[in-house]
């Protein structure tokens, strides 16, 4: 793994103390029907995925593939932070919940995890932590059944172009739109959870929606279902708005300028 790469995995296991009780798993272990904001939101547009295997690209500390699997899926994680697959293991033994976790880079998960998968999902704040969009769509194509799809619901390129920091409330560029351009962060925090970091420095990479579907379509993807949104599930600027659902949104004169996440399903030509 590069140097990047290295630092990511130590931050991001770093963080995992912080996003326990910032994820609540507490919940989870505690509720048999508590479910996650973010496949919540996607539910509608997943379908009925009962019986269906599902491979979790970069799952975390696996509150996300918990609630696919309480929505019936057969549920495989991968993610590259040993804390984080820790704690999805255990969250998983302790609620009596089938599923396998595979600590592995996401590059490397090929030669770490065999089989195909009826839906590959990756979740919000995945793919701006992966330096190479088209290395990504080939590990997806990796592991998608023919017929199958990849779901993903992501920050929109443009929101993560935007400058974080303004508070005069103007929607300002200060970021790169397209892949390439590394950027570095030295955080003391991560964005839940009152925890401390010691492994401070991260690294992300935009990747431009243009980037994104070239990817897919080379990998002979077709492209099923594309939808912008106008929420977050996290504050990514201090003077967003938090609605009655508890997603974050800018105040509503200026709600229809910019989108901030979108949803994107590809799916596999049968063979
Ligand atoms: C923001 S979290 C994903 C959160 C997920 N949407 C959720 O709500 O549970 C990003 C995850 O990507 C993982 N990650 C980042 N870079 C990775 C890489 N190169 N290989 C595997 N996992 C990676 C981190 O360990 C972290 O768990």
């Amino acid at each position: 793994m590069d140097a990047p790469r290295s630092d990511n995995r130590d931050n991001w296991d770093d963080r995992v103390a912080g996003h326990i009780e910032g994820y609540r798993v507490d919940h989870y272990i505690n509720e048999p029907a508590h479910m996650s904001d973010i496949v919540m939101f996607d539910k509608e547009r997943l379908g009925d995925i009962a019986g269906l295997d599902v491979l979790h690209l970069q799952c975390h500390i696996g509150t996300d593939t918990l609630t696919l699997a309480r929505l019936g899926a057969n549920v495989t994680g991968v993610d590259f932070a040993p804390s984080a697959i820790a704690t999805a293991d255990d969250m998983f033994a302790r609620t009596n919940t089938p599923g396998r976790f595979v600590l592995s880079e996401l590059y490397d998960s090929p030669q770490a995890l065999q089989g195909q998968f009826d839906i590959v999902y990756t979740g919000v704040g995945a793919i701006n932590w992966l330096p190479d969009i088209g290395g990504w769509a080939g590990v997806v194509d990796h592991f998608v059944k023919p017929g199958g799809r990849l779901f993903m619901t992501e920050g929109h390129p443009v929101a993560w172009a935007l400058d974080q920091d303004r508070e005069d409330r103007l929607l300002v560029l200060g970021f790169p739109y397209f892949e390439g351009r590394m950027q570095t962060w030295n955080e003391e925090r991560s964005y839940l959870g009152d925890a401390t970091l010691t492994y401070t420095t991260s690294h992300e990479w935009n990747h431009g929606l243009g980037e994104i579907f070239t990817a897919l379509l080379e990998r002979g993807f077709e492209i099923r279902l594309f939808e912008e949104h106008r929420v977050l599930p996290w504050q990514m600027h201090s003077w967003m708005e938090v609605g009655k659902d508890g997603w974050f949104r800018f105040p509503h004169e200026i709600a229809d300028q910019v989108p901030l996440m979108y949803t994107l399903v590809a799916q596999k030509p049968s063979q």
